[in-house]
């Protein structure tokens, strides 16, 4: 009878045991220091109450080797998709190829895994078309027929190749206004040197980002633009054009020419329309965001995981190459996001609510 009860209570225990630890998708995120992943995670919360899948999220706080330990977690859990957004493009290769020796399907999340073929597929925006709208978004903002405006350049990491999709973009759209004069680049030589040349090759895009990078980090971007500053001469300052990369660096750098005098008028750029810097454009101290839907990309995330359970293939449109192998690509369109339209996108769409501001 003892041992019957044993049995039984070992039985019970192992079933529940199996119900808590069964994943189907693991997530795994960059870091949840950044408001701009915090969004991902909430989003994805939301859109996984309609499915019938166990799905965990765990962060890698910006280490290769975390997310590698949450991918082994994950796939010892079940999970036969495994969507991971890299902290670091190359070394990411080690956590997919470890998701695909345990046979599960791996999905690049907004970032994408570069130098293995353990990638299936790619959800992601349309980074280049980022950077494009931030270089229109400031010669848009140029007084006409005016030469010689001061423009600060900055990036993102090095380690992430989006920063290169976000700048080949940018440069595309600035580099002929760089050449005829209308803009003066001030804080970086590599870029003066290139401003001849339209298409860059990677190595000479890392040799500018080199010199400008925020590391995604807000800390360094307002270091970095405080040293730029302190660097500059009166007559690259007045009014001054910045291409910042994302809305956290964006507050970052556009607090510290805030803080100088001799900056009279600043225009600034941004991605992901944080709340802080939704804020900041209702307040004037941002000038513009690139709003990357992240209800489209976690929508196309899951869709595409619950298409590979059932053993169907996902639809893709275009790819993208990352050093061995085209990754097919599920791509987002982005939108551009000013004072002027921000209620009406952000606002009325239902993707923020009003009562979240002050207006
Ligand atoms: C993402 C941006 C984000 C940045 C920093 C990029 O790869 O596409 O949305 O702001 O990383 O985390």
């Amino acid at each position: 009878m003892k041992k019957l009860l044993l049995i039984s209570t070992f039985l019970v225990m192992l079933f529940a045991s199996a119900l808590t630890f069964a994943v189907d998708i693991g997530v795994v995120l960059p870091t949840n220091v950044e408001p701009r992943w915090v969004q991902d995670e909430t989003r994805f919360k939301e859109a996984l109450k309609d499915t019938k899948y166990t799905v965990e999220i765990l962060f890698s706080q910006g280490s290769p080797a975390t997310e590698r330990q949450n991918v082994e977690a994950l796939v010892a859990k079940g999970a036969k998709v495994i969507i991971i957004c890299p902290h670091d493009a190359v070394a990411a290769a080690a956590s997919a190829e470890v998701a695909k020796k345990a046979g599960a399907y791996v999905i690049s999340y907004d970032r994408l895994i570069m130098g293995t073929d353990a990638v299936d597929y790619y959800v992601t925006f349309d980074s280049v078309e980022v950077g494009k709208a931030w270089g229109n978004f400031l010669i848009q903002n140029v007084k006409k027929g005016t030469k010689g405006n001061p423009l600060y350049l900055y990036a993102g990491a090095l380690s992430d190749n989006n920063s290169f999709l976000f700048f080949q973009g940018a440069w595309e759209a600035l580099q002929p206004k760089i050449f005829d004069g209308t803009f003066r680049v001030i804080n970086s030589s590599e870029a003066v040197k290139l401003m001849n040349k339209k298409n860059l090759t990677r190595d000479e895009m890392a040799r500018i980002i080199g010199q400008v990078t925020t590391n995604w980090d807000f800390n360094v971007a307002k270091r970095k633009a405080e040293d730029d500053l302190t660097k500059a001469k009166t007559t690259d300052k007045g009014t001054v054009y910045i291409l910042a990369p994302n809305d956290g660096t964006a507050r970052a750098i556009a607090d510290a020419f805030r803080a100088d005098k001799a900056v009279k008028q600043y225009y600034i750029t941004g991605q992901d329309a944080e709340k802080a810097s939704v804020q900041y454009i209702i307040d004037g101290k941002q000038s513009m965001t690139v709003f990357k839907d992240v209800r489209l990309l976690v929508k196309d995330s899951i869709n595409a995981a619950q298409l590979l359970l059932q053993g169907k293939k996902p639809a893709t449109s275009g790819s993208y190459d990352n050093g061995k192998i085209k990754v097919p690509a599920i791509q987002s369109q982005i939108q551009v996001i000013t004072k002027d339209n921000v209620k009406k996108i952000l606002i009325d769409s239902g993707y923020y609510s009003e009562k979240d501001f002050q207006w």
